[in-house]
């Protein structure tokens, strides 16, 4: 008989990247083959995203590009996973009744016996009744990996953490994430070398608040000061301090980081681990002081410059990254000009930059008037995008002439013959090589520069 075969479709951010390759993972393990073709498929699923209403209408969208062929293939399954499943729950069967399958942030590792599920009582009773939603659970998500085939190539993701316990007004991630829950260092360092036997060079750790990590254990008792005996209160900074002992693994990455939570120790952390990235991304959002209140970000701008200065001393080279809400409730020309000046005085090298989206059922949409028209925001926007440009630009470009140590990641996509690599502080470099120096270190002289990365010659080729 021919392996069943699987189609996953994934909007969002990394996480969801993450999650769609461990669904492909347990599917893997029942005998399915993951495929391209959506016309092939016997098993179609979609991991989607709530963090803006553009992210959800195109989930719809596609779904309903889908009813055509539930209508000549009865057979075929469709689930639907992710942020906006756990969020509009039943609803998405209202609105799309060819769904057979949604499965909320915390449950979707079941889904192979769900659909196993879906069809024994499809052959029981038709088609009727026949639907399944799960949404439940506070859990963590551990999944055990290692009797997988990795077909992942030299980069792993890795969810440290899931789940945010911080209450942004803006933001419906604490809703379909739910809270912190962290996972034991010993597993995770188990998944990671395993990760690492097959190959793998390059890890990136996860978390909604990644730098959180751990402040859901228990804090270790008076009798029992160093948390032995049971699961002591370890930070990020344990976990990076493990996971740089790993022979074999060569870059550790971290996405994304929270203000609030970069200590002294965690700074230490990424000083002592020289495989951590020195790239962070260390979100912003407005350099606005009334604004983070009304974001109730938790921080005062001066506050996050006192903890980039912390960081920055414990490692000069530390580039930052920084994500902007631009038009957010309340927000003046004013506001908006010391966003432009947040920007500029952290010399954030990478940012992205979205238009506030009043979601359902946040503090925000519900309390504080959408008041900053579109073509403000739109404005907004583009200027911070910009002023974006050209401080990266003009710092890129202060490196013509020198030679960095690039870590070739990949080929290239665009270009055959290139490669493409990350200096030790993030920045993005392409240059013309060998195939065979992915994986590798490799100098290289930097001879032009744009907003988004340097290229260049590798020195051993010029010699
Ligand atoms: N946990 C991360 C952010 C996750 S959401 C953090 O705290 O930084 C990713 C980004 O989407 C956010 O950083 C924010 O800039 C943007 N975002 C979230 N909710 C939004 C909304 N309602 N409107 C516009 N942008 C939003
Ligand atoms: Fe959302 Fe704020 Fe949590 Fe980030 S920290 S996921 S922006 S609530
Ligand atoms: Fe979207 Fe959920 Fe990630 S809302 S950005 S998929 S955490």
């Amino acid at each position: 008989m021919e392996a069943p075969k699987l189609h996953v479709v994934t909007f969002g951010c990394q996480m969801n990247k993450y999650d769609s390759l461990l669904v492909e993972g347990r599917f893997a393990t029942k005998g399915y083959v993951t495929t391209d073709s959506l016309d092939e498929a016997d098993v179609v699923l979609f991991n989607t995203c709530s963090v803006r209403e553009h992210a959800e209408e195109r989930t719809w969208s596609w779904l309903g590009e889908l009813k055509r062929a539930k209508e000549t293939r009865p057979d075929l399954v469709i689930g639907v996973m992710g942020c906006m499943a756990q969020r509009v729950e039943e609803k998405v069967f209202k609105r799309a009744g060819h769904v057979d399958i949604v499965v909320g942030t915390r449950r979707f590792q079941h889904l192979p016996e769900m659909v196993e599920e879906l069809r024994a009582r499809r052959e029981e009773g038709g088609a009727k009744g026949a639907r399944l939603l799960d949404t439940g659970g506070d859990g963590g998500v551990e999944v055990d990996r290692q009797g997988e085939d990795w077909i992942g190539g030299n980069h792993g993701f890795l969810a440290v953490m899931r789940g945010c316990d911080l209450n942004c007004t803006y933001c419906i991630v604490p809703t379909t994430r739910g809270r912190v829950r962290s996972r034991g260092i010993a597993e995770l360092v188990r998944e990671a070398r395993w990760m690492v036997d097959q190959g793998v060079q390059v890890i990136t750790l996860l978390g909604q608040t990644v730098n959180s990590y751990g402040e859901d254990f228990p804090k270790p008792g008076p009798g029992d000061p160093m948390g032995t005996g049971r699961q002591g209160r370890v930070s990020l900074g344990d976990l990076l301090r493990s996971l740089q002992e790993i022979e074999g693994l060569k870059r550790i990455k971290l996405i994304t980081l929270h203000p609030s939570y970069v200590t002294p120790n965690f700074a230490q952390a990424v000083a002592d681990c020289d495989k951590v990235e020195r790239s962070l991304p260390l979100p912003m959002q407005s350099g606005s002081d009334r604004i983070l209140k009304a974001m109730k970000r938790g921080y005062t701008t001066a506050l996050y410059h006192e903890r980039v200065a912390m960081l920055r001393e414990a490692v000069p080279e530390i580039e930052l990254g920084s994500d902007w809400i631009v038009g957010f409730p309340g927000e003046t020309d004013e506001d908006f000009e010391q966003s432009v000046q947040g920007l500029r005085d952290v010399g954030f090298l990478t940012n992205y930059v979205f238009k506030y989206d009043p979601r359902p059922e946040t503090r925000s949409a519900d309390g504080m008037p959408d008041d900053v028209p579109e073509e403000v925001k739109k404005e907004r926007n583009q200027r911070l995008l910009r002023a974006s440009e050209e401080q990266a630009l003009a710092r890129l470009k202060a490196l013509i002439g020198a030679e960095v140590e690039v870590f070739v990641e990949e080929a290239s996509e665009r270009v055959e013959g290139d490669l493409v690599g990350r200096t030790r502080t993030g920045v993005s470099v392409h240059f013309t090589g060998d195939a065979s120096w992915i994986g590798r270190e490799v100098p290289v002289r930097v001879e032009r520069a744009t907003a988004y990365g340097i290229g260049g010659v590798p020195i051993e080729a010029e010699a």
